[in-house]
């Protein structure tokens, strides 16, 4: 992503690697920005009052995260991930859990916590995204480069493409075989301004 964004590179914008986890700044920034990001890290309390903390007066925050744990696409996997042989192949450690389930605050407490920021005004809202796949396979392909990368870093690449071809069967068989097919997806999004 930051190859394909460094052709868009002018002066004013550009585009640096960093971990969202641990970075901000001097309350030098108008705007802090996470399209679909915050899930993956863990401590949203300490990550926001970083972030709030990278803003000048008037700045703004304004995150998106999914908030989809719960869906056949996400409890599927992790009960798959539980029988063998996956479950020996990830070890003592166990199966790696679910960052969105992990991670992910309620909207309420994304509220509270805009609050207690020192953010002047807020929305916080919980929004069904409703997306229309040709068929309930390509929601195998939609989680593939997200909820299932997981896996993948812990499975030898034989045994990861077992365990995606027998998670195709046992997602199909909890959310039938549509075409199209209706895949509502719920996301987070809050915004807090300072005075
Ligand atoms: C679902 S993509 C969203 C990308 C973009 N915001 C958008 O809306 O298209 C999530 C991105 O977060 C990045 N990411 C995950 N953990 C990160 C971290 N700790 N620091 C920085 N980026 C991270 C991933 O590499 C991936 O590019």
């Amino acid at each position: 992503m930051l190859g394909a964004a460094a052709a868009h590179a002018r002066p004013g914008l550009s585009f640096v690697h960093g971990d969202i986890a641990t970075w901000t700044s001097v309350a030098d920034h108008d705007l802090v920005l996470a399209a679909a990001s915050l899930q993956w890290v863990p401590d949203h309390p300490g990550v926001l009052a970083r972030w709030a903390g990278a803003l000048r007066p008037g700045g703004q925050l304004a995150v998106q995260v999914p908030a989809n744990a719960h869906m056949p696409a996400h409890t599927v996997a992790a009960e798959l991930a539980e029988t063998e042989p996956f479950l020996s192949a990830f070890g003592p450690d166990g199966p790696p859990p679910d960052p969105v389930l992990c991670n992910v605050l309620e909207p309420e407490q994304y509220s509270q916590l805009v609050h207690q920021l020192g953010f002047e005004r807020q929305h916080v809202r919980l929004v069904v995204y409703p997306h229309v796949l040709p068929t309930s396979r390509h929601v195998v392909d939609w989680v593939r480069g997200t909820m299932l990368t997981r896996f993948e870093q812990r499975l030898p690449p034989e045994l990861f493409r077992v365990f995606v071809a027998e998670y195709e069967v046992a997602l199909l068989d909890v959310i039938g075989r549509h075409s199209p097919h209706f895949f509502p997806f719920r996301r987070i999004l809050l915004w807090g301004r300072f005075p």
